[in-house]
This record gives C-alpha cells, sequence and structure tokens, in this order.
C-alpha cells in the first residue's frame, strides 16, 4: 500500500490509477477503523479496480466544544487493517496539507446542513461537505462509498455531488452492527460498561418503530411515541432527535412509508450517538 501525506503526491498517484480507463473507489475515512470502515473497503473493492482510502481526522467538522482532541487515534492498527483489505493508496494529510494558513472557502450545502445533527452541531456539515469536496478534486474518484449510518452526511454529500457536478458516484453501505445490534461507531470505544450495555437501547427504540409500523400504522407521531417510549427505559439515555423524515429532504414525512428515514441520536453520558433505519 502506496502512503501519501501531500496532495501532490496523492493526486498523481490516483492520476496512474485511473490511467486507461481503470475505476478508482474511495473510502474516506478518520481512521480509529472498525468493522463498518472495513465494509466500505470490501464493497469498494468489489465495484473498483483500485480502492484508495483516506485517514484525516477533519478538524473542520468539529465545533471547539466537541471531541477533536481526543478522537481516537492509532495510525499504525488503520494501516494495517487497510494493507490487509487491499487498499492500494492511503492519503494522511496532515492539518496544515489540507487547511494551509488562510483558507477561507467553505462548501455548505445550504437547508440540510441545518437538519438532524447539523442542529445540534452547528458547521458540523459545512465541514464535511469542504473536506469531502477537497479530497474528491484531490484523488478525483469514480465512486466513493458513505456508510448508512450517517444518513444525514449521505443525504448532504448526494446533494453537493448533485448540485455541484461533481463527476462521482456515491454508493451508500448498509450500517454495521454488534451482535447485541449495536451501529458500529469510532465513538462506542468512549462508553463505559454500563453505558455500553444502555446504548443498545437506540437500535432496540428504531426496532420498536419498525416493528408498529409492520402492523400497519403510518403515523409519524404515533410510531415516535413508540419509539421514544422504549428509550426511556433507559433513565439515563437523553434523546438528541428521533425523526421520521425523507432520506433525501430529511424533512418529516406525513405518513411513514416503504424507504422512509427513522434517525435518532442520543447521549450517553459525554458520548453522543447516532442511528437510524430505513423502513
Ligand atoms: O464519516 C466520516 O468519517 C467523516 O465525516 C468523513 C466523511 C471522512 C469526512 O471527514
Amino acid at each position: 500500500m502506496k502512503i501519501c501525506q501531500t496532495i501532490e503526491e496523492m493526486h498523481a498517484a490516483c492520476r496512474v490509477a485511473r490511467s486507461s480507463g481503470k475505476r478508482l473507489g474511495f473510502v474516506p475515512t478518520m481512521g480509529a477503523l472498525h468493522e463498518g470502515h472495513l465494509s466500505l473497503v470490501r464493497a469498494a473493492k468489489t465495484n473498483s479496480d483500485t480502492v484508495a482510502a483516506s485517514i484525516f481526522v477533519n478538524p473542520t467538522q468539529f465545533s471547539p466544544t466537541e471531541d477533536l482532541a481526543k478522537y481516537p487515534r492509532d495510525f499504525e492498527s488503520d494501516r494495517a487493517l487497510l494493507g490487509k483489505e487491499g487498499v492500494a493508496l492511503l492519503f494522511s494529510p496532515s492539518v496544515q496539507e489540507m487547511y494551509p494558513t488562510g483558507a477561507v472557502t467553505w462548501v455548505t450545502v445550504e437547508g440540510l446542513s441545518e437538519k438532524l445533527d447539523g442542529k445540534s452541531r452547528p458547521g458540523h456539515f459545512r465541514g464535511v461537505t469542504t473536506v469531502v469536496a477537497k479530497l474528491f478534486h484531490i484523488l478525483e474518484p469514480d465512486a466513493a462509498f458513505f456508510g448508512q449510518k450517517d444518513a444525514a452526511q449521505l443525504a448532504i454529500i448526494r446533494r453537493m455531488v448533485r448540485d455541484l457536478n461533481f463527476p462521482v458516484e456515491i454508493i451508500a453501505c448498509p450500517i454495521v452492527r454488534e451482535k447485541d445490534g449495536l451501529a458500529m461507531s469510532s465513538r462506542n470505544a468512549y462508553l463505559n460498561a454500563e453505558q455500553r450495555g444502555q446504548a443498545t437501547v437506540l437500535c432496540r427504540s428504531l426496532t420498536c418503530v419498525r416493528q408498529l409500523w409492520e402492523t400497519g400504522e403510518t403515523g409519524p407521531d404515533k410510531l415516535l411515541t413508540a419509539g421514544l417510549k422504549e428509550l426511556e427505559k433507559e433513565k439515563s439515555v437523553r434523546v438528541d432527535y428521533f425523526e421520521i423524515i425523507d432520506p433525501n429532504s430529511l424533512n418529516p414525512v406525513q405518513k411513514a412509508e416503504k424507504g422512509t428515514l427513522i434517525a435518532i441520536a442520543a447521549w450517553l453520558g459525554a458520548t453522543r450517538l447516532i442511528d437510524n433505519i430505513l423502513l
């Protein structure tokens, strides 16, 4: 696996990888890799001739009060995992390389970026779209792979790609879960044993909504009430949002139907977790 730390080197390596019509698949990450990330790499492998990945803990998507400094970092272990999965090119730039002094240009998907996580994390999605746009310019991938777990991120990146005519196919991959249902996340590492047990309430409440919907209930209010009732069983879990929405516009729906997104974010102590299901 070739590791590039500069934009120039990565850009050139990707150009070579794409020569003579070869398809380049890209998996952007912030490291602290788990099976969820590896499932994206595997999807990229089956879909592309060459797979590139990036590891960059992007400071612009963290607010000053968030966990940038303590975000889990283990480059050696991540590098080994990506190498084992057959990633050919790894981009791991410094912050200065990505945001040279004086960088003041942003990419904002207006309207969508203030919804779901954007409500409680102002500026978060502006940081995500700016870095993803930069990465797309640097790597020029044919396809990029994103997890369905970050459903708002996925919708916002799709919209950015459409609105700015990026020649990149966005491929969404299913959520990978622990045996007990907890959606895999780098932030699960912050949970203590008690919180780890409580954290399954997120997927249990989503399942509860789905089960009620499967009985024929389509009213968002009734579905949400059932989900929140389940969530309240874990007294120390604080809900941030619980929404029944269209997965593209992120707007609330009048009626839950096949393809509707049920999305939740909740706090366990200082850790904020997200999860969702598509009906
Ligand atoms: O989903 C993530 O890990 C990040 O938001 C991404 C897409 C790598 C941008 O920093």
